[in-house]
């Protein structure tokens, strides 16, 4: 395949620029979501950086922040506190005007997200060149670009065609075409092989490494796949908002277990495996020893200094109401008192 050589060249070397800064840094990033008088906390404190060239993936069950945590990053979604630096703008993007963000946003980031869609009534040559004119990229730059993107991503015999008459692979190329005309640093993902064939998904995750690679464009991507994280540097796996470890590319998403070093976030805190907390029989409280360079976490089940006027209580699920440990209906509500009710306290 032809490329060409002498773009590649050039943006390479602009994108070798000082390897030694991050990227990208996120410092306790908090995000409460709030519907009518719920509140979900679904980021809680997470922090990680993003080095040039490297290439992160996000892992985590459904529901644990990963898509809040990446829209965060790229500047779509405010948290509630905390703090994001790009590389390329020298203040907090959290502080930063939607129009600052989306200036600086243009030449830092390229974002795709699953659901990434061209505009249909124009060829992938005409998408790819319209993208290029919004972020306001010289008209000769954005010829020149868009001519060495739909090679270096193999869909050069596609750019007259539209969005309707391409295969999903092809779509993808396309949509990837498009936040990468603005030479970004880095490629922010949600699942973005989420909704491909196994086959088509490995020719595009071909692709990222080849963008990671040849382009020096770094790579932090969300992902459920086990064929896309063993493709990764680093692996930062989220659980209920907050980065509980990592891995590295000898990951099994089935049995994190065995690769998993436990995270100390900036607050100090590591969060233990349901599992082994499950194994012990839940412990709340555990004493610390320390010997020969080791930590040891014994588990206490009941402290005496619990108090005795105070009896346990379960919160019900239904309606919030404080109820007595085994009683098996709400005294508020009515609604059966699950397993699932957490022991969460004492009241008077
Ligand atoms: N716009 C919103 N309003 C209210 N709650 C939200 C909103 N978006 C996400 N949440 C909640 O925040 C938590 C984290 O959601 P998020 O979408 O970040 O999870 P996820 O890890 O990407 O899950 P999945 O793997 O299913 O995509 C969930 O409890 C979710 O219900
Ligand atoms: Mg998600």
């Amino acid at each position: 395949m032809a490329i060409n050589a002498n773009l590649s060249k050039q943006e390479i070397e602009t994108n070798n620029d000082d390897d030694l800064v991050p990227l990208l840094v996120a410092e306790d990033i908090i995000k409460i979501y709030q519907t009518g008088k719920i509140e979900t906390q679904a980021l809680r404190g997470v922090s990680f950086k993003v080095k040039p060239r490297e290439k992160l993936f996000l892992i985590g069950p459904s529901g644990s922040g990963k898509t809040t945590l990446v829209s965060v990053v790229a500047g779509i979604t405010k948290p509630t506190s905390g703090k994001v630096f790009w590389k390329n703008l020298s203040k907090d993007i959290t502080r930063s005007t939607y129009e600052e963000i989306i200036k600086a946003r243009r030449t830092f980031a390229g974002v795709i997200f699953q659901d990434s869609k061209l505009l249909p009534h124009l060829t992938v040559k005409e998408n790819i060149e319209l993208a290029g004119f919004y972020a306001k990229v010289k008209q000769k730059v954005v010829k020149q670009r868009t001519e060495f993107l739909l090679k270096f991503l193999g869909i050069w015999d596609k750019r007259s065609k539209r969005e309707d008459t391409l295969s999903g692979g092809e779509k993808k190329r396309a949509a990837i075409a498009t936040t990468l005309i603005t030479n970004p640093k880095i490629l922010i993902g949600d699942e973005p092989t989420g909704d491909l064939d196994v086959e088509t998904a490995e020719s595009i995750l071909d692709l990222f490494d080849r963008i990671n690679v040849e382009l020096g464009v770094a790579i932090c991507i969300v992902t459920h796949s086990q064929q896309v994280a063993a493709r990764a540097n680093r692996i930062l796996e989220l659980r209920d908002g907050v980065i509980i470890g990592q891995h590295g590319s000898q990951i099994s998403l089935r049995k994190l277990e065995n690769s998993r070093l436990l995270e100390i976030d900036r607050q100090s805190r590591i969060v233990l495996p349901k599992s082994v907390l499950q194994d012990m029989h839940s412990p709340k409280h555990f004493s610390i020893t320390t010997e020969n360079g080791k930590i040891i976490l014994h588990p206490v089940y009941k402290t005496d200094f619990e108090p005795n006027n105070m009896t346990h209580v379960t919160t019900c699920t239904m309606c919030g109401n404080l109820v007595k440990n085994k009683v098996k209906f709400c005294d508020h509500c009515g609604a059966p008192i699950t397993d699932k009710g957490e022991n969460n306290g004492f009241k008077k």
